[in-house]
Formats: structure tokens, sequence, C-alpha cells
């Protein structure tokens, strides 16, 4: 069997075999965004991607999904603080693995702002990238697609640094102590109020943050918590501490 559905408080939980993760998770992906657009009777939906290696594979695969991409605008999650060539840019992932397989037109791709000098940008001019995108994302979007680090980060928020716990903007400059690089990111309002979210995670590493996150419990000491409620599709591995 590919893959097992269950629950775990509010949330969905598919667990799937090793092998078939990744197909698993661009089938259900795929399925939602043909409903949203379906139920919606909206002219586009928005999805909004998240960085990370995890994605890379479903990326790949639901680019290759009959899903009418020239209605879906792609907005980030999260973006690290570097110059725009970095080999740490998620935009860079994102419009390798599904952007151009997926034929996406520029128009549809919307980047976080990262300012030119993106390293040595000082904090207000960072802040002001930030309110920029807020102006331009969707309330509420479509679908987020989010990853979950070992210490239960998700997106750039980190639970080294709770400073954005109580913030209310859209979009929050973050860092952290144990993480590359200043981020841009979606604060905890979008994530939260987003149509659909739906978290990725494979491998023994995630397990314990899996679990804790699926917990109830203060955001701040999980992040991923914010992904409670939504759809969280797991391998087996990722799945063994539950
Ligand atoms: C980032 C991501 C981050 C990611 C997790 C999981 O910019 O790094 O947005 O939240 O989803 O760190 O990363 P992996 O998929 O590489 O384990």
């Amino acid at each position: 069997m590919a893959a097992r559905v269950r629950r775990v408080g509010p949330s969905e939980v598919v667990v799937a075999d090793p092998d078939a993760f990744v197909d698993e998770a661009a089938h259900r992906l795929a399925t939602l965004l043909r409903a949203r657009l379906a139920g919606s009777g909206a002219a586009r939906i928005s999805l909004a991607l998240s960085g990370g290696s995890t994605p890379v594979p479903v990326h790949r695969e639901l680019a290759r999904r009959p899903v009418p991409w020239e209605r879906v605008d792609v907005f980030q999650v999260d973006e690290r603080v570097v110059a725009q060539d970095h080999g740490d840019r998620n935009l860079a992932m994102i419009r390798d693995t599904l952007v151009d397989p997926a034929g996406f037109p520029e128009g549809r791709v919307h980047p976080m702002p990262v300012p030119r000098g993106a390293e040595e940008a000082d904090p207000e001019l960072l802040g002001v990238a930030a309110r920029r995108y807020a102006e331009i994302l969707p309330s509420p979007l479509d679908l987020v697609l989010l990853g979950i680090g070992e210490d239960a980060h998700t997106a750039s928020l980190f639970p080294d640094d709770e400073s954005w716990t109580d913030r209310d903007e859209a979009v929050l400059v973050t860092g952290s102590a144990h993480h590359s690089h200043r981020r841009l990111t979606l604060a905890p309002g979008p994530i939260r109020t987003a149509r659909s979210r739906v978290m990725l995670a494979r491998g023994g590493k995630k397990a314990e943050a899996v679990a804790r996150a699926l917990q109830e419990g203060p955001v701040g000491e999980a992040p991923a918590r914010l992904a409670r409620g939504g759809l969280w599709i797991l391998d087996e591995a990722a799945a063994s501490a539950l």
C-alpha cells in the first residue's frame, strides 16, 4: 500500500512508503491545486513555496502533473538575504524544479525582493523589502507548502528567536544563531489563514520534530505547529515517532 491516511489531532497525516513519498506528495498537491481552481471560481490562485531540499523532487514531479499552471501565481514562503546568484537562494531552486519545468510565465512568479548588496543590507532596508512583499501578497493565500527543520522551525520562523511570535505583519525579517543568513519570511498570519497548508517531511531525522509539532502547544517552541490542522505528507521514517 503506497500510503496510509490518519488523523493526528486536527491534522490529516498521510504516511507514504519511502519510495512513494514523492509521487504521493505531487499527486496530493496537484489535486489540491485543481480543486482550488475548480471550487473557487477564481481566475487565478496563489501558491507559496518554501526552500530546502525536501521539495526538490516533489516540485519536479508536480511540474509533470496536469495542473492549469497559467492560472497559478507563485510566491515565496521565505528567502535568504544573500546575493541573487548565491547558491542558498530559495528562488533558484523554485525556478529550477517547478517554475521552469512547468513553464510559468515570468509575470506569474513573485520573488521576495531581497535588496542588492543583500548581505550588507541594513535592517531598515530589509524592513522596507518585507513591507513591499506584504503589499503584493494575496490574503488569504490558496496553498502554502511548508517544510520542517529538526528544531521544528518552518518557513524562516525559528524557535530560538521568538521575536516573531507576537508580530502582526504579514512578512518579517528573521534570523537564527543556528541557521545561515538573515531571512525574509512569511509571518504566522499568512500561514495560519492559508486555505490549504501542506507540510512535507521525510527521513528519520525529522521524526521528533514532526511528533512535537503535531502536538498542541506554543508555536514559539515548535513553529511548525502553524501547520497543525493542515495536511502533513510524511514518509514512514518521518512519521516514526507518532
Ligand atoms: C528554508 C525553508 C525551511 C525548510 C526547512 C526544511 O528556507 O530553509 O523554507 O523552512 O523548509 O528547513 O528543509 P529541508 O527540506 O532541506 O529539510
